[in-house]
């Protein structure tokens, strides 16, 4: 077991190709965000880092799909999700991004150590390759059917519907994402890690080494692949967007993303060090003495298990000078009202939209994460379980607590924190709560138990709740004063006691409550001391949580229900009919559009579809036969303004000449309704 008191924190680089969900959130950020938390208050030593993985084909196949370059994707979506872990009171240390020079040269430099060390295989080998665009297909380029669980949207260098790393030719109808067609093979040189030759290794150091240790679904992946046999994986890719392969003949080859990001954890700590005069080698590189080796955790979602637990480790192992992991507390998987969060099908709820449409909600979406968190298995989040947790526990329970507490402290004594007298065998009995918990709380975090320990915390509360019912502190004021100010002194720590502890869950109610005791900087030794002094003021309360009514989760549900509607739309939507022929904007223009009104409308004799219109543009009167009889009533058409399609050559149906077209448009139901026309009768066709 080491002493030291380092501890370096990683929460996953997110892919800068679009914004955080609460499933990110759920299964990374909010766990090691408790975790650096909690190590902080015990006066660690922590470098908690993260930024945004902006590299791979993640990034250029958006970058393709809103037509734009990879640099802009990566500009917009890195500062959106900056912003967003920001507002989200996630403590890094630092938010890097691995675009910024100093990771390129430090991956290069890794890249470089390990192939002067000979660690590389060089190898010619067939990758797929889309003829039609002119490129080799890396990675998420190919999609098919996952061979281990049958996924059928499984990336070629993984599946995150199972965690299982792939390559591209194991996919059953492997498709070019680019032409969707199957791609074809041809020849070209990489750089291979070959895994197998560390194999070995691995199983001493992971599966003997941290049996029992790590969580189960994480070892049991590991366990399983090592049992299937590892297999030497590309470290270069040909890209044209990535770090550079640092050797005069891998021109125009790129670092295969999971080489480069993982690095990107530790040029992250090497810009904090330049940024804040420190050093950054204390909490990467082997020490001396084993004994004083930083902590380091990584803290990710299952689908980055491999990369963690046996990639980047190998790398590092590879390297030598650095150290490895102690733990990778990976969560499963985050479900949305029973169904897997799709940010394709926009069957999510997006973090940012959740700060915006719930401000002062962070610490309640905080605690419904944490207890609802995917640690062992995969989870769901309701809406309504979001509501019932708020106004059941938070507010019910701790709200209710500390709002008693405080309440009364200034109703009794202006906010002076009383003095206790002689303590009776319920308040000795609160104050061993008080005494006991936390240290029960920092057990379960320190096995990255985060559930339990919310709940534990949850009872903590609840354990002050109660006495404060049971000792009637509102009754017993009027016959024995002095008893009074024992239990308000004792109400008073335990709250106290609550805003330290609370402090890794829900960072702003516990700011908040602590500004309300006028507590400051306290760490998690000091909740076994008494904690506020009799005659300390503190000042006048307001709510911690606010009761959320039916109205407010009933708007979130219906948004939910109306991503569902578009899709089934667009699911639909195959018998839309395919775009016709491109044309020019000069072919536009010689389309003369105008704006008319239909004085008379009168049905066609043997004709079901075609009603007979008079329709003054303006400039004249004129007829058009209309293919709307099924639609409209001639009567109903009357007066109504349309748009006229005036200089369509005339054609002559049924014995009538028809001047020109009345511009339609199909409704949702196929309905046919008229395209809007409010304007001046006679006016031309603009473009905007
Ligand atoms: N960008 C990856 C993802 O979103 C995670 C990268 S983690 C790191 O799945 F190790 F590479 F940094
Ligand atoms: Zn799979």
């Amino acid at each position: 077991m080491k002493n030291t008191n380092r501890y370096t924190l990683t929460a996953a680089l997110p892919y800068a190709n679009g914004p955080l969900h609460i499933g990110h959130i759920a299964g990374a950020y909010l766990p090691a965000d408790i975790f650096a938390r909690y190590q902080r208050l015990q006066d660690r030593d922590v470098l908690f880092v993260c930024g945004s993985d902006e590299h791979g084909a993640a990034i250029t196949i958006r970058a393709k799909k809103e037509g734009i370059s990879p640099q802009e994707i990566i500009d917009r979506y890195h500062q959106q999700i900056k912003d967003t872990f920001e507002r989200f009171g996630m403590s890094f240390d630092i938010y890097h991004r691995t675009s910024s020079p100093i990771h390129h040269e430090l991956s290069q430099e890794f890249f470089t150590n390990l192939y002067e060390k000979g660690e590389f295989i060089e190898k010619e080998t067939e990758q797929f390759y889309d003829a039609d665009y002119d490129q080799f297909l890396a990675d998420r380029y190919v999609m098919g059917t996952c061979p281990n669980c049958g996924h059928d949207a499984a990336y070629g260098d993984q599946c995150e519907a199972c965690g299982s790393s792939l390559h591209p030719t194991d996919l059953i109808n492997p498709k070019s994402t680019l032409s969707g067609k199957a791609p074809e093979l041809r020849s070209t040189k990489h750089w291979f890690l070959p895994l197998d030759s560390y194999q070995a290794w691995l199983e001493e150091w992971l599966i003997e080494g941290k049996k029992g240790e790590w969580k189960t679904n994480v070892y049991g992946q590991c366990s399983s692949w090592l049992k299937s046999g590892l297999q030497a994986r590309s470290m270069t890719r040909d890209l044209d967007w990535g770090v550079d392969v640092p050797l005069p003949e891998a021109e125009g080859k790129k670092l295969y993303v999971w080489l480069d990001a993982p690095i990107g954890y530790i040029s992250a700590s090497k810009q904090w060090a330049l940024d804040h005069g420190k050093e950054w080698e204390p909490y990467w590189k082997k020490q001396a003495d084993e004994q004083d080796n930083s902590r380091l955790i990584h803290f990710i979602g299952k689908d980055n298990i491999v990369f963690h637990c046996i990639t980047f480790p190998s790398i590092l192992k590879a390297h030598g000078e650095y150290i490895l992991p102690d733990n990778v507390p990976a969560n499963e998987f985050l479900n949305l009202e029973g169904k897997k969060i799709s940010t394709s099908r926009n069957w999510a709820v997006w973090l940012h939209e959740f700060l915006d449409e719930l401000p002062g909600k962070e610490d309640v979406l905080r605690y419904v994460l944490c207890a609802n968190a995917p640690e062992n298995k995969d989870n769901d989040f309701t809406w309504k379980d979001f509501q019932a947790r708020n106004n059941n526990e938070l507010v019910a329970i701790y709200g209710n607590f500390v709002n008693r507490a405080l309440v009364l402290t200034q109703k009794y004594y202006d906010g002076k924190v009383p003095a206790a007298g002689e303590l009776t065998e319920r308040d000795e009995e609160l104050l061993k709560v008080i005494d006991l918990y936390p240290g029960k709380i920092a057990a379960s975090i320190e096995k990255y138990r985060f559930r339990e320990a919310l709940s534990i915390f949850m009872d903590m509360a609840r354990e002050g709740n109660r006495y404060l019912a049971e000792v009637e502190p509102w009754k017993v004021v009027k016959e024995d004063p002095e008893r009074v100010k024992t239990i308000m002194n004792v109400a008073l720590q335990c709250t106290a006691a609550l805003a330290i502890a609370s402090e890794p869950f829900l960072p702003f109610s516990s700011s908040k409550l602590k500004g309300m005791l006028n507590l400051q900087d306290k760490s998690w030794r000091d909740l076994s001391r008494e904690l506020l002094k009799s005659g300390h003021q503190v000042e006048k309360p307001s709510l911690l949580f606010e009761k959320i009514e039916d109205e407010l989760v009933d708007q979130q549900v219906q948004k939910l229900e109306n991503s569902k509607k578009m899709n089934e739309g667009e699911a639909a939507s195959p018998e839309l009919t395919p775009l016709k022929e491109e044309i020019q904007f000069d072919d536009f223009m010689k389309m003369d559009i105008r704006v008319g009104t239909i004085l008379s409308a009168e049905k066609m004799k043997k004709s079901k579809k075609l009603l007979k219109l008079e329709i003054d543009t303006g400039i004249d009167k004129r007829t058009i036969l209309s293919g709307i009889a099924q639609h409209f009533e001639p009567e109903a058409v009357v007066g109504q303004q349309v748009l006229v399609l005036a200089n369509l050559a005339p054609r002559v149906m049924m014995g009538i000449e028809s001047q020109g077209m009345v511009l339609m448009a199909e409704d949702t139901e196929g309905k046919l309704v008229f395209a809007q026309a409010d304007g001046k009768i006679g006016a031309g066709s603009t473009i905007s």
